[in-house]
């Protein structure tokens, strides 16, 4: 069957097909390295002078780089293949199942690199005959605004990840919701640079506290899928810094990750695996990025120039940095102190993270414990969009009679497909059992029924389902009980873009249909991004669940009957719908650049002839376009509601080059919660920037009537704009307004303050 672009199936040894001369080889190479010393076994020792962990990680990179031959060094510059994506090496049989894998290098003592794909849990589990915690999707946990929930994000993947043998995650998305159609959007996290910046430093230092290489990707403005190998992004400079490009400058900020991966497109005019703006003059000048730069899988596009422009790594394969670098080496094209380089950064990052000195070893993974942190970022996650007449939450013990309704609502909660797939334990819910394979682009339901949780709250009631495949059915039933909850679901996926935000499958008229038949109509949102809701104003409440991960049904039972009190709030504005975001339409590539067969990577490697999307919105991304453009929204960014209240007080803000805000919040209801406290500024006009940024925000948990001063202390760079001509950020003198609230969009505190 030919290959589509972008059709990616994971690389798993066992589906090959080899011929005889390449089982030879590997016989070969499985005798060679089963004679050889293991690496672990060396480096665990004082085997050599580097093994020292005294010693700094600079100090035991250069050390190793000093005794390596060059085919070594060349051997740590690329991965071993990915079927449908490169060629194969024989090597690979060592291959742990992941994403990319790099060989051990014994006589020296350096363990193997083995990369797995981690965006909301570890990715193949399944197929390589283990089990994975789904936590909620990325976006989800960015709606906690939670930075202590993030670094247990972190934290889980990076112990499972260990669990199953892996040293390095391809976590960490960070691309703006620029083009919330994305059908990525659910691995990112929002559409605010210093949210999305500061949760990804803080998910990478939970990550690597657990000796485990993390990633920052995919940089940069890779924030389509459509035509993503061939797309040329462009944007101006000053645009770029003071949006996209300031997530990565916060995220490299909080975490001295290891590794970032540059991306599949173009941006202004050169690949961004071959960008010296990017990998060289940004990363790793002006932000002293110590880590290695990967390429995204298949994004690598020339030997010379990518190593010059920075490109560290090529992954899956080595169409590029084997060879062919090997030769320009050689002949002095490329530089020997430019190989070492790439080699050096490699090494340290390896030193860094102690995956040198504490190598994984494969474990039992904590199911049980694990499962409760998948569940609890959830309840931080979910967030409450509206309750009118406080129909939420649920009375369990008055409550007689409940309508579950939607696709598969009795039996699980859809996630989000591509290289961020969990395989779900206990296989995928609507798959007849035995048949629980995750194929790319599958449709998986996690099995977390609704249904089951709901049962579980009220033993007393009776609690119905219906599919939803036919309306006058499911309106029947709501009918006839007190409460209907319509379960919905949007799916996305890497690969694709989404043609709009509308619920499929006829959703939309289920729930305009129920809500007519039953005023007491709750609509629980499965998605990986905003969703136009055109019955919002028919039903009683509606909770924002996201891919809700492993435990999603539980969680969510929990919000409804009121165990927990939802305190999450919307990472992304939620529009009225397409005509308001800053383009109508995605932009699509010309057909010869969607075109593609089995040998598709060798097309995508020569370079596929691109095509331009220009960013002419700049900064104005997300909440930034709808205040600059005055536009309406459905729920504006920075937006939840709670089943208490809260009232905001005793603003001050003392100037300095880190202004310092300081304010009171008070639980005006009697039931404890936990409020997301955000702090905007307005700049000067001088400064030519949309309305208002966020600066800074605080999480607080507040019993009824309890208040608490909060303070937050901001950054003199998110006050900043982009000079482009010093290459540097810039305060612009003049008077800033300090807005404080709920929302951005209920902000009652303001003070203005002089800043030189
Ligand atoms: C994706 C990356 C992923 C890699 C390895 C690429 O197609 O864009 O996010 O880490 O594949 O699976």
């Amino acid at each position: 069957m030919p290959l589509r672009v972008n059709q990616k199936p994971r690389c798993s040894v066992s589906r090959l097909t080899l011929s005889s001369s390449l089982l030879s080889l590997l016989f070969l190479s499985v005798f060679l390295l089963s004679v050889l010393p293991s690496a672990n076994a060396q480096s665990g020792g004082q085997a050599h002078p580097w093994s020292n962990p005294q010693l700094s990680p600079d100090d035991r990179a250069a050390m190793v780089v000093k005794e390596m031959t060059l085919d070594e060094k060349i051997s740590m510059l690329h991965g071993t293949g990915m079927a449908g994506l490169s060629p194969l090496s024989p090597l690979i049989i060592h291959s742990n199942g992941g994403a990319g894998y790099v060989p051990a290098i014994p006589r020296l003592g350096i363990p193997a690199i083995q990369m797995s794909d981690a965006a909301y849990g570890v990715r193949s589990s399944g197929e390589n005959g283990r089990y994975s915690t789904a936590l909620p999707s990325d976006l989800a946990a960015a709606a906690s605004w939670d930075l202590d929930a993030a670094y247990a994000y972190g934290a889980l993947i990076g112990r499972e990840l260990r669990d199953q043998g892996f040293n390095m995650t391809l976590g960490g998305g960070i691309n703006l919701t620029r083009e919330p159609r994305n059908g990525r959007t659910f691995e990112y996290l929002g559409e605010d640079p210093v949210l999305a910046g500061k949760l990804v430093g803080s998910v990478m230092n939970g990550l690597q506290a657990q000796h485990v290489l993390g990633d920052i990707k995919h940089y940069a403005l890779n924030d389509q899928e459509s035509g993503r190998n061939a797309v040329n992004v462009k944007i101006d400079r000053r645009s770029a810094r003071e949006s996209d490009l300031l997530a990565f400058e916060i995220g490299l900020q909080e975490s001295n990750v290891a590794a970032v991966m540059c991306s599949y497109n173009r941006f202004n005019g050169d690949y961004a695996c071959e960008n010296k703006y990017l990998l060289t003059d940004l990363l790793k000048n002006d932000w002293n990025f110590k880590g290695f730069v990967v390429s995204d899988w298949g994004g690598t596009h020339s030997a010379a120039k990518a190593s010059a422009a920075g490109l560290d790594h090529e992954e899956p394969g080595w169409i590029f940095y084997s060879d062919e670098l090997k030769a320009d080496v050689e002949s002095g094209k490329v530089s020997t102190a430019e190989l070492d380089d790439h080699v050096r950064r490699i090494l340290r990052s390896m030193f860094a993270t102690g995956v040198v000195d504490d190598p994984p070893k494969k474990g039992v993974v904590d199911v049980i414990g694990n499962m409760e942190i998948a569940q609890h970022i959830e309840e931080q996650s979910t967030v409450l969009l509206k309750n009118d007449h406080s129909l939420l939450p649920l009375d369990a013990s008055k409550v007689r009679s409940i309508a579950i309704i939607g696709p598969h609502a009795d039996v699980g909660m859809i996630s989000g497909g591509g290289s961020a797939q969990v395989d779900p334990p206990g296989g995928n819910a609507i798959m007849p059992p035995g048949h629980g394979q995750t194929h790319w682009q599958d449709h998986v339901w996690f099995p977390t029924s609704p249904l089951k949780s709901v049962q579980a709250k009220v033993s007393g009631a009776s609690v119905q389902f219906d599919s939803g495949s036919n309306l006058d059915a499911a309106a029947a039933l709501a009918k006839t009980a007190d409460v209907a909850i319509v379960y919905v679901y949007q799916w996305e996926s890497e690969g694709m873009d989404l043609p709009n935000l509308s619920l499929p499958d006829n959703q939309d008229a289920l729930i305009a249909k129920v809500a007519a038949a039953n005023p007491h109509t709750i609509v629980v949102l499965e998605t990986g991004t905003a969703v136009t809701l055109p019955w919002a104003g028919q039903v009683g409440a509606i909770l924002e669940a996201w891919y809700a991960g492993s435990k999603g049904a539980d969680a969510v039972a929990n919000i409804l009957f009121g165990d927990v009190n939802p305190s999450a709030k919307l990472p992304m504005t939620f529009p009225r719908s397409e005509a308001d975001l800053p383009h109508p339409t995605v932009v699509k590539p010309p057909k010869a650049t969607t075109d593609a067969d089995s040998q598709g990577w060798k097309r995508i490697a020569q370079g596929l002839p691109s095509f331009d999307v220009t960013y002419d919105e700049g900064v104005k991304v997300g909440y930034k376009w709808y205040d600059a453009e005055n536009k309406p929204v459905l729920f504006p960014f920075g937006f939840g509601l709670s089943y208490t209240t809260y009232s905001y007080s005793n603003l001050k803000v003392e100037p300095g080059k880190n202004p310092r805000v300081t304010f009171t919040v008070t639980n005006t209801g009697n039931r404890a919660g936990a409020e997301i406290a955000e702090v905007y500024v307005f700049l000067p006009s001088a400064a030519a920037e949309p309305p208002k940024r966020l600066v800074g925000w605080s999480k607080v948990k507040l019993n009824g009537g309890e208040s608490k001063e909060i303070t937050v202390d901001v950054d003199q760079k998110f006050l900043s704009i982009f000079n482009v001509e010093q290459n540097n950020w810039q305060l612009i003198p003049g008077d800033y307004t300090f807005r404080v609230g709920g929302s951005s969009q209920d902000l009652p505190l303001k003070e203005s303050v002089s800043l030189k």
